[in-house]
């Protein structure tokens, strides 16, 4: 049985965490296939709220197996803390034996880059993830299958410290002392090494056996992509749907229906282009009304009216069936809501995405507000200028609005038939 797969398609924060674990009821296995602890869901069940950075949202569903795929960069520290929060995680939480590894090195030549790279940081989430993924293409990064023997992954790490040792001198980094690096070592391998598995063997032999239905969580989202994002202003993974083959051991005919998640206005986290961002006083509303400030980091987010040509540039490169629309209710009381239709670029009107989208400028429609949906479960129980609005956007995105979301509540989502 093919594997459904959920994936961000603006900057990311959409609300995928509050979907993946509204679905996830209703599957057997979840799995993460890109990113890291730069990623931050978060969940609300009954009031009370979780916030999830590498384990998949799927663990609420206390019967689900949930995999940290290959294609994941795994801070050992960060993921046995997170782990802290749950009870009983053997067999429920499996980590793939090729995830590659991030150090506290990787954190400190990320915010060292960072340091040097001045106004034109990319304003990562400072976790050593780009470190971590160029360790890993370079072929200089380390596995979780490696803390089976880690005396020789001890000795790999020395050697990469020597043969580099110019470069950390010049970012200000102290080498890592042997016994306490070992010490650290062991702790990972005596509480990780139980879920380190091949996992995507798991998986093909859970598809071949047939009867689990398996869900794919993206982090992150298409505009973060490294290959089609907004370049250099990325996170270092294939955000896209295809990230999921890589990140797992799937072929493409393995991936079933792709939902795309978008926020019904689009926000953004760190520097880069952000066409129809609102930096005045219908930003600051927005933001507000929105609670948009960073799960993982805490910063506030960038935020803006709904980009449509971005996101049916996104609907294509991930093939989305249908799309989730989240946080309807924070535009609530606004009496116009704009979306971009289309750009301005180089003196003409287009309805692409260039490589280059710092130069365009948006084409907007407005549309009419609505008072309140917050807290609406039913599409019947919609006002009309929600409705209304919601048939825009999949007319512009050519993509069907399957799901709305009316607060950050479970219960709080209309499935539409
Ligand atoms: P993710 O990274 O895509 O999982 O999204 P985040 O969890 O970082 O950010 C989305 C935020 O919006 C979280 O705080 C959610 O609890 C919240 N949220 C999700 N859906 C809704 C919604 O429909 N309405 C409101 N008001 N908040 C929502
Ligand atoms: P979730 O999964 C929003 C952004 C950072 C920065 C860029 C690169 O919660 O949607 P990185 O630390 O990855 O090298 O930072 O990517 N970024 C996110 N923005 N949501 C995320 O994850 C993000 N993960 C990274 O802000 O601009
Ligand atoms: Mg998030």
């Amino acid at each position: 049985m093919a594997a459904d797969l959920i994936v961000g398609i603006q900057w990311g924060d959409e609300g995928k965490g509050k979907i993946v674990d509204l679905l996830a009821q209703k599957y057997d296995i979840v799995c993460r296939y890109q990113g890291g602890h730069n990623a931050g869901h978060t969940i609300v069940v009954a009031g009370k709220t979780i916030a999830l950075h590498l384990i998949p949202s799927g663990i609420l569903n206390p019967k689900a197996t949930n995999i940290i795929g290959n294609g994941v960069v795994v801070s050992p520290e960060a993921l046995l803390k997170e782990m802290e929060q749950f009870d009983n995680l053997e067999g429920r939480l499996l980590i793939s034996d090729k995830a590659h590894l991030i150090f506290k090195y990787h954190e400190q030549i990320d915010k060292a880059r960072e340091r040097l790279r001045g106004k034109n940081a990319i304003g990562t989430t400072g976790r050593g993830i780009g470190p971590a993924y160029s360790d890993k293409v370079s072929r200089q990064g380390h596995r979780m299958g490696e803390l089976r023997d880690i005396d020789t992954l001890l000795d790999k790490i020395m050697d990469y410290f020597k043969a580099n040792e110019a470069y950390f001198k010049a970012l200000g980094i102290a080498s890592p002392k042997k016994e306490e690096l070992r010490e650290e070592l062991e702790l990972y391998r005596q509480r990780l090494l139980p879920f380190v598995v091949d996992a995507t063997n798991y998986l093909w032999e859970k598809m071949e056996r047939g009867g689990h239905k398996i869900l794919l969580e993206g982090a992150q989202g298409t505009m973060l992509d490294i290959d089609h994002g907004t370049y250099p202003y990325v996170t270092s993974s294939n955000t896209i749907a295809a990230g999921a083959c890589t990140g797992l051991g799937l072929a493409p005919k393995d991936i079933g229906k792709v939902t795309g998640i978008a926020k019904a206005y689009c926000t953004r986290v760190g520097n880069g282009p952000f066409p129809t961002e609102e930096l005045g006083a219908l930003g600051d509303r927005l933001r507000e009304q929105g609670h948009e400030f960073g799960t993982t980091t805490g910063r506030p987010r960038r935020c803006g009216w709904f980009d449509a040509v971005a996101a049916r540039y996104a609907s294509r490169l991930n093939g989305c069936d249908e799309l989730a629309l989240m946080k309807l209710d924070v535009l609530d009381g606004f009496e116009k809501i704009k979306v971009a239709v289309a750009y301005e670029y180089e003196g003409e009107r287009i309805g692409y995405v260039p490589s280059d989208l710092e130069n365009v400028r948006p084409v907007y429609e407005e549309f009419a507000g609505w008072d309140k949906v917050e807290g609406v479960r039913g599409w019947d129980d919609l006002p009309i200028e929600a409705k209304l609005y919601i048939e825009a956007l999949e007319d512009l995105t050519d993509t069907r609005i399957g799901i709305l979301s009316t607060s950050p509540d479970r219960a709080d989502t209309i499935i539409r038939k």
